[in-house]
């Protein structure tokens, strides 16, 4: 693969309409193929991730038909077969290097009589499972990964994976990591379980499992940080599912104008659910020039959503702490780009868990910004770690690593498009593991 040559642009201007949320889309494909009736999912992202979903749903015999077919986006219509319809699959579940399809998935088959076997792409195989096997397996359900030492005691496990389904039994179960992954993963156990299941997040994750629920007519509540789901209803259909544009897509888009002086950029539709929002909050803190103006909340069911305008403005340092984390985590590479152009120092604290995403993201984030000039510094370790960056005016252009990681292409593709010089990326494919259409949106909005 040629290595893609970013050209910086001396502003950043339009407007800007995205693909679904990729984490709601996960979540809307499986309700829907849970329920009895049948449910037209629009706005569906044309992403890698949630496609392998489809496919996997599709193996467990759930009937999903293409509808309409847009430039970005999709409309399914899916043929839900009620809880307890889905099939034995003929075949091993490819996921592709889907975390949330993994262990969304895994949730699922829990409550499910049969046996199936899951595989993973390479770099979703690297990932650790033993966070959402562990507590399936204490409500009943037998499951059989790959385990290797990791270096922290316990062994850790990897796909694949197969388990084996059963009369799962409601739990209470305190995550001893913030994951919504492995949240949603027990609570969609918990819809086949006996009794009452309970969640308990040291630090509330994104929410969209539960509304999604509710809007499914699930018996589910929250109290604090403690999630109550309880079984034996079936899953009624909310017949249409708007997904709102992705806001971890558009906070690309949000930082790219925020740090290039004159751009202004309108971001229409976006999804602006609280626990999602920790990049907007941040960005604000650090000077940003942004403003929200809500949409209609009707259209879209069961999510805030509306256009964030951003302008580029000078940025000061920031701290941000352990518990905003989760509100943020997929954003934190291209935040960390912000802090290095912002005046003064910044502070992340609690980052730990981005070791453990599609890539190491701490290690490619130093290598890549320290390649364009930037003071940056790792404390720490496990959920103690932090980043220390120190601010530059301009960044440097230079020959950069995306390590197979959309993210971390795309947080590079937005610091060389602001830097000094031309940038180079050594492969920019992984980009359409979440947003295929990220470089076209790039080139509407430079002048020409
Ligand atoms: C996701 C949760 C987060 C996030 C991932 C999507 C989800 O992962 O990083 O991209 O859809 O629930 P963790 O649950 O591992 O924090």
């Amino acid at each position: 693969m040629k290595p893609f040559v970013v050209r910086p642009a001396p502003h950043f201007r339009g407007e800007l309409l995205f693909p679904g949320d990729k984490s709601i889309t996960h979540r809307a494909a499986i309700l829907s193929s849970l329920a009895k009736d049948t449910t037209i999912i629009k706005n569906f992202p044309k992403n890698k991730d949630c496609l392998a979903t489809i496919e996997a749903l599709k193996k467990l015999g759930v009937k999903i038909t293409l509808k309409i077919k847009k430039k970005e986006s999709y409309t399914f219509s899916v043929s839900g077969k009620g809880l307890a319809g889905l099939n034995k699959p003929v075949s091993p579940l490819f996921v592709g290097d889907s975390g949330t399809t993994l262990r969304l998935l895994l949730g699922v088959l829990a409550g499910q009589e049969f046996k199936t076997r899951l595989i993973a792409g390479g770099l979703l195989a690297k990932r650790p499972m033993l966070r959402v096997n562990s507590p399936l397996r204490m409500m009943g359900a037998t499951i059989c990964a790959r385990r290797r030492a990791s270096g922290q005691g316990q062994p850790e496990e990897y796909p694949p994976i197969t388990i084996k389904g059963a009369r799962l039994k409601g739990i209470t179960y305190n995550l001893p990591v913030a994951s919504a992954q492995v949240k949603s993963a027990i609570l969609l156990a918990g819809l086949y379980a006996a009794g009452k299941t309970r969640v308990k997040e040291p630090v509330r994750t994104r929410d969209h499992t539960e509304r999604l629920m509710k809007l499914f007519k699930v018996g589910i509540k929250t109290k604090g940080n403690t999630i109550v789901i309880e079984s034996g209803r079936e899953l009624v259909s909310p017949k249409t599912i708007f997904i709102p544009g992705d806001i971890s897509s558009a906070a690309f888009f949000m930082v790219l104008a925020a740090i290039t002086p004159h751009s202004a950029l309108r971001l229409k539709k976006i999804g602006l659910n609280p626990s999602r929002c920790g990049i907007i909050k941040v960005l604000k803190r650090m000077g940003a020039d942004i403003r929200i103006k809500a949409g209609n909340l009707r259209a879209v069911v069961a999510e805030p959503m509306g256009d964030v305008f951003v302008k580029g403005s000078k940025l000061k340092g920031v701290t941000v702490t352990r518990e905003e984390i989760p509100s943020l985590i997929d954003e934190l590479p291209v935040l960390v780009v912000a802090a290095s152009l912002a005046e003064g120092t910044s502070e992340f604290q609690g980052i730990g868990e981005l070791r453990v995403k599609e890539t190491d993201r701490i290690k490619s984030i130093l290598f890549n910004l320290r390649k364009m000039g930037v003071d940056i510094t790792v404390y720490g370790a496990g959920p103690s770690e932090k980043i220390i960056v120190c601010g530059v005016p301009r960044l440097k252009g230079a020959h950069l690593m995306s390590f197979a990681d959309h993210r971390t292409a795309m947080s590079m593709i937005v610091a060389a498009a602001s830097a000094k010089g031309s940038s180079s990326i050594d492969d920019v494919s992984c980009i359409d593991k979440s947003f295929p259409g990220f470089i076209s949106a790039l080139e509407t909005i430079r002048p020409h």
